[in-house]
This record gives C-alpha cells, sequence and structure tokens, in this order.
C-alpha cells in the first residue's frame, strides 16, 4: 500500500517513499540549472546518442565533440546543438540510451481497441522496431526522400505511431492531422506543406460506430498533391481504392526488409509539423526540428512522468495533437517505457470505460486532461466502486486550467491521494511540458501549475506569461512558409528577445504559477485548441450569413465552449438556420467546434472603425463591467443582443 501524500497548508510534498525512488529529488536541481540552462541541457543532450561523422567530415569537430555550439542565439531565430547529426529513432531502438538489449523484449506500445471485445494487441521494441523498419522500406521504394512532407490522417491505431517513427527514420517530415477533423480540415493542412503522401487507414471505432476514414481522406486530397494514399486495414469497412493511387499497408510493407538504415539528420532539420490555431482563421505549422526536439521529449517525460521497468503509462491525448506526439510516441520510446494507447471515447461503452482500462493494464501513470476529469467527476464517485486503482502512483493534467474542485476530486477519488498531480503547462509551439513541479519534488498545489522545468526560465510582464532566453530546445523554430507570422506571434509583443506564450498568469508567494488562461483569440474547448477566426471564417461560407462572431465562454465541462453570433443577410427560419451553423462548423472543422449556442441578433458591436468587439460579447456572458460603450459605432447593438441572451 502506498503511503499519502504529505499536506502542508495548502501544499501537498510526496512521500518520503515517493521521493525516495523518483530519477529527481533534490530542489538543488532548479539553482544548478538555473546558474547555466545552456550547459544543463547540454549535459543531457550529451546521454543521447548522436552519430559522429562530423569529426571526420565537413563539421570539423574533433574527439568527444558532438555539435559545434549548444546554443546560437540571433534574434529572433536560435539554434540548438549546432551541426550535431542525429536520428531520433536510433536513439528510441537500436541506440536507446537504456542498452537495446536490456529493452528489446519489453512492450513498447499497447493498443486497446474501443470494442470490448476485440483483443488488444502489444509491440515489444523489437517488434515495433521490425514494423518500423519495413514501413520505411515501404515509403522509401515510393520515392520518399528527406525533406518530404507526408501527411498522416490516423485514428488511436499502432500503424499511426509506426507511420510517425518510419518517417523520421528515413527523414521525411510528418503532419500528423488529428483523424476527427474532417475533409476540409484535412486539405487546408495538406496544401500548407505540400503532401505528395498521405497515410490513413479504412477506418475506426468511434463510440459504438466505425467511422469511415477512408472516404473523408479521398474529399480531403481533392485540390492538393496528393498522389499516393496509404491505407492501413482497421475496420474492415468496405472503402474504394483508386488504382496506382492507393495501396494497402500490409501489401506495401509485408516484403520489405526489416532494417533500415536511419538518415543522418542534422539538429535542425526539421522532424515535423503540427498544425494548430492562432488568432486568425487559417490553422499554422508549427515546425519542430530534430535535436532540440529529441532532448527535451526525453528529459522531461523522463523526470515528469518519472518512468521505472514496471510503469504502464496512458496519456489519453489523441496522436493528432502535440500531446500525443510527445508523449503517446517520442518521449515514453526515448525512455525505453511501456505506453498504452486507446482508439475510442474514453466513456465508451460505459461510462468507467477509462477506469477499466486502468484497472485492466494496471496504468501506473495516468494523464488526462481537465475536461476528461471533469466528466467523470460528473458521472459521480458511485460508479468507480469497485474499481482498483492500486497501481496508479502518479497523475498528470494537461491543455487547460484545472480548476480547484476538479484537482481535488481527480487526487482523492483516482489518485486515493496517494498519487502526486502534476499538472503540466505547455503548448503545441514549446515541444514539451515547461511548468510542472517534479514529482520526486513537488510541492503540489491545486490549480497550480508549478515551477518552470529546471533550465527554463519564464517571466511575468504585466500578467502575461513570457519565455526568456535560452527558451527550451523543443520550441518551435517557425511557422510552416510563414516567417512574418512568427514574428507576429510570439516575438513582436515583448520584442525579438522575448517568447510571448499568449497566455496569462501569475505566482504565489512560492513563486508556483497559475494559469489564468489564453490573452488572444484562442478558445480552449475540451483542452483542444480553436480559434474564433477558424469559426468565423467557417460560418461565413453559408450565403445566408451575412456576418458573424465567434467567443468561448465558461462551459462546467469543457472549460470554455464556443459561442456564435450571426446577422443574416435577409430573414430565414431560425431553427433551420442553426441547424446549418452545426452543419457547417462540423463539414469544415469537426465534431469539436459544436457550438453551445447560437445567436441571431441584427447587428454585432463594432468599432468605428468595423472591428468586432468580441470582448464586449464575452463580458455579457461573465457579467463583468461592459465598460464605456460610446466609443462603439453601434452602442445599441449591446442591449439588443443582452435582451436575446436572456431570453
Ligand atoms: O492556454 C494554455 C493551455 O493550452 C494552450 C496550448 O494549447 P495547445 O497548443 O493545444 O497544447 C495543449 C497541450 C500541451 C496554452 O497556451 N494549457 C496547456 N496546459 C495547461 C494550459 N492551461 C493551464 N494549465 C495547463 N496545465
Amino acid at each position: 500500500m502506498r503511503k499519502k501524500l504529505i499536506k502542508k497548508g495548502n501544499l501537498y510534498f510526496p512521500s518520503k517513499e515517493f521521493e525516495k525512488r523518483a530519477w529527481v529529488n533534490d530542489k538543488k536541481i532548479y539553482k544548478e540549472a538555473a546558474k547555466n540552462p545552456i550547459k544543463f541541457w547540454e549535459n543531457l543532450a550529451k546521454q543521447l546518442f548522436w552519430f559522429t561523422p562530423l569529426n571526420s567530415a565537413k563539421g570539423n569537430l574533433t574527439g568527444e565533440q558532438k555539435w559545434k555550439k549548444t546554443f546560437v542565439h540571433k534574434p529572433p531565430r536560435f539554434q540548438w546543438f549546432v551541426n550535431g547529426k542525429i536520428n531520433i529513432t536510433s536513439n528510441i531502438f537500436e541506440r536507446n540510451s537504456l542498452g537495446w538489449e536490456s529493452i528489446k523484449n519489453k512492450p513498447a506500445l499497447i493498443w486497446e481497441p474501443e470494442p470490448i471485445q476485440e483483443k488488444f494487441r502489444t509491440f515489444t521494441y523489437e517488434k515495433l522496431f521490425r514494423e518500423v523498419n519495413q514501413f520505411a522500406n515501404a515509403l522509401k521504394k515510393l520515392g520518399v526522400k528527406k525533406g518530404d512532407r507526408i501527411g498522416i490522417y490516423l485514428p488511436m491505431i499502432p500503424e499511426a505511431v509506426i507511420s510517425m517513427l518510419a518517417c523520421a527514420r528515413i527523414g521525411a517530415v510528418h503532419s500528423v492531422v488529428f483523424s476527427a477533423f474532417s475533409s476540409t480540415a484535412l486539405k487546408i493542412r495538406l496544401q500548407d506543406t505540400g503532401a505528395k503522401i498521405l497515410i490513413t487507414a479504412d477506418g475506426y471505432w468511434r463510440r459504438g460506430k466505425i467511422i469511415d476514414l477512408k472516404k473523408n481522406a479521398d474529399d480531403g486530397i481533392k485540390g492538393t498533391k496528393v498522389k499516393k494514399v496509404i491505407v492501413a486495414k482497421r475496420a474492415g469497412n468496405k472503402v474504394k481504392m483508386e488504382k496506382a493511387r492507393d495501396f494497402w499497408w500490409e501489401d506495401l510493407a509485408k516484403n520489405q526488409p526489416d532494417f533500415c538504415e536511419p538518415e543522418i539528420m542534422d539538429s535542425e532539420d526539421t522532424l515535423f509539423i503540427l498544425y494548430t490555431s492562432g488568432s486568425t482563421g487559417k490553422p499554422k505549422g508549427t515546425v519542430h526540428v530534430c535535436g532540440g526536439y529529441t532532448v527535451q521529449a526525453k528529459f522531461t517525460g523522463k523526470w515528469i512522468f518519472d518512468w521505472r521497468d514496471e510503469d504502464i503509462f496512458w496519456s489519453t491525448a489523441d496522436l493528432g495533437w502535440i500531446t500525443g506526439h510527445t508523449y503517446s510516441c517520442y518521449s515514453p520510446l526515448l525512455n525505453g517505457a511501456t505506453f498504452l494507447i486507446y482508439e475510442g471515447g474514453i466513456d465508451w461503452p460505459e461510462p468507467r470505460r477509462w477506469a477499466k482500462i486502468i484497472e485492466k493494464y494496471k496504468v501506473s501513470v495516468f494523464y488526462t486532461a481537465p475536461t476528461a476529469v471533469r466528466m467523470f467527476a460528473k458521472y459521480g464517485t458511485g460508479l468507480l466502486k469497485g474499481i482498483n486503482f492500486e497501481s496508479l502512483r502518479l497523475l498528470g493534467s494537461v491543455g487547460e486550467p484545472i480548476d480547484e474542485s476538479t484537482w481535488q476530486w481527480y487526487f482523492k477519488n483516482v489518485g486515493q491521494e496517494r498519487c502526486p498531480v502534476v499538472d503540466t503547462w505547455w503548448q503545441t509551439e514549446t515541444g514539451g511540458i515547461l511548468i510542472t513541479s517534479l514529482p520526486g519534488i513537488g510541492p503540489f498545489k491545486p490549480a497550480f501549475t508549478g515551477l518552470p522545468f529546471p533550465g527554463i526560465k519564464f517571466d511575468i510582464k504585466n500578467g502575461n506569461l513570457v519565455l526568456l532566453p535560452p527558451f527550451c530546445p523543443g520550441l518551435l523554430r517557425g511557422i510552416y512558409k510563414n516567417p512574418k507570422k512568427y514574428l507576429d506571434t510570439y516575438w513582436k509583443k515583448y520584442g525579438k528577445k522575448i517568447y510571448f506564450t499568449s497566455d496569462a498568469a501569475y505566482k504565489d508567494k512560492n513563486n508556483l504559477i497559475r494559469i489564468i488562461g489564453r490573452v488572444d483569440d484562442v478558445i480552449k474547448t475540451a483542452g483542444h485548441r480553436l480559434s474564433t477566426g477558424e469559426l468565423e471564417d467557417a460560418v461565413s461560407k453559408l450565403k445566408i450569413i451575412s456576418e458573424s462572431a465567434a467567443i468561448g465562454i465558461f462551459d462546467e465541462i469543457k472549460g470554455e465552449a464556443p459561442v456564435i453570433f450571426i446577422v443574416l443577410k435577409k430573414a430565414g427560419n431560425i431553427e433551420e438556420v442553426k441547424k446549418e451553423v452545426i452543419i457547417q462548423l462540423r463539414k469544415e472543422i469537426g465534431p469539436i467546434a459544436k457550438p453551445k449556442q447560437i445567436y441571431l441578433v441584427d447587428d454585432l458591436p463594432k468599432t468605428r472603425s468595423g472591428k468586432i468587439m468580441r470582448r464586449i460579447l464575452k463580458k455579457l456572458f461573465t457579467g463583468e463591467e461592459l465598460g464605456d460603450l460610446s466609443t462603439l459605432a453601434n452602442p445599441k447593438s449591446v442591449e439588443r443582443i443582452q435582451k436575446i441572451i436572456k431570453n
């Protein structure tokens, strides 16, 4: 029986037992790292495997030197491990720092399908390595070369992990698109990357139904450069295969050699592009690179999730998001850990499916979003009677602020007061976790994320959270094909040497950071990231709509949920129009964009220059003072909207 956490005032600390066996348990590490953060990351990076051709070839390095300079800063651009040569898959497999012999027979990945009668699948490191190599060779045979972008539109099945790793093996740049995104959302992303190959599946199970993913993929590639589609068989649904364009995964991979030489990648070569929402309608392709990302993924996971040989780690995030990339793929694998991925709805076919999965696999480290926890809590603790959570030793939270009562519910009912809760703050842009309490040190304070990870420097400027040099090795290096956007979004507000996170935050007297939320036009709904512009662009495409405004308002389960205001060109049937808007959002974005409310109004509050004042619309829900409306072009509109909302 594990010991409970130690409570001192409103802070919690790990039990002595937990502390003793944690990878990191001495708070001196913060001071040490702060003295010289570049050196700190350099020492960690040295524990990875770097190729050494530099010693002999062009890089003119000598002896033990693995890279020329650890950090080079030409604001706003920066580089880590300059000229170092690495492949993330070599560090996962044959050159894993734990030793290949010691991990090759251990399970790397466990896959739990949604239908309960279906059997799970396990991949040992060796089996996963073989499949990655075979698929990498198959990609090469299709002509894929280093630097080519590959679209991945796959559900939560092992092939998603294999595809990402196979791309990384040969230096192709993967761009994973969340499988619940619509075909239009897929198209926009494929057009931006210019991918010529898309990897997808026939279908998958979601809430008891088969989703026809191939059909979406077929629609999504129209008008893109995609010439070849690789289809993994998952659901067995009937799909249309187009000759010379569509290939079954198994046909391509089965006779391929089970070894593929790793591509020697420059530390600053692109590993992947992942799209996320910003303040405009168009999603941004964040560019992540091989060297820095690998270092950060490896050590944040090791110290924050504290994996040991016997741990089973489950992160509920989809591989289509950054949390899936880093902590449901690269980080546990770099650490020789065992992790689980689950195909379906965590409350399907019964509300406690998630708890059953923890019990079934004896999950020891569980990572999820506050929205999921609020949903568990809503179903009631009664449902958890008889569930054995004894295997759990550490809990994590990510993606949105966790309020105090949700934190307490999680801590008490799932963690049984024995598991530290690591509330991890980070972003698609940062590549890995940057703020959290370390589990072997603490303190854990409900609703506070904790301290910056060792070697990371944050500041709070007029209430805004900013990241200071040397930033972190895994921070995005750019927005794909859009250097201006990169500059404007991150390096303008506080100058070229300060990374602006777009989050508001404050510190308590112990320097623990509490995140308040986004200060830009990003809505965090159920932990997902949507921009108001994206929602408005989608809605505005409807012919009947003259203009629209989207805002995020409080939602007791999702944290925030979108609300849409629409103005019609001419009178129409309100209920019909609302239905159309919902369908349109599903078609253009996907089910995550479902609005909580749609209001039909006759005018939107605007400045005299015509800018829609979303801030005022938001205040109508928060009850905040509206302030001086006289500067608006149409102050009366606010009163009318207020009435509509009240009704
Ligand atoms: O507002 C912060 C919130 O999520 C944003 C980043 O979203 P995304 O790029 O989708 O990445 C989510 C997963 C890493 C942040 O700007 N956020 C993330 N983690 C937390 C959080 N807000 C509060 N507490 C967190 N632990």
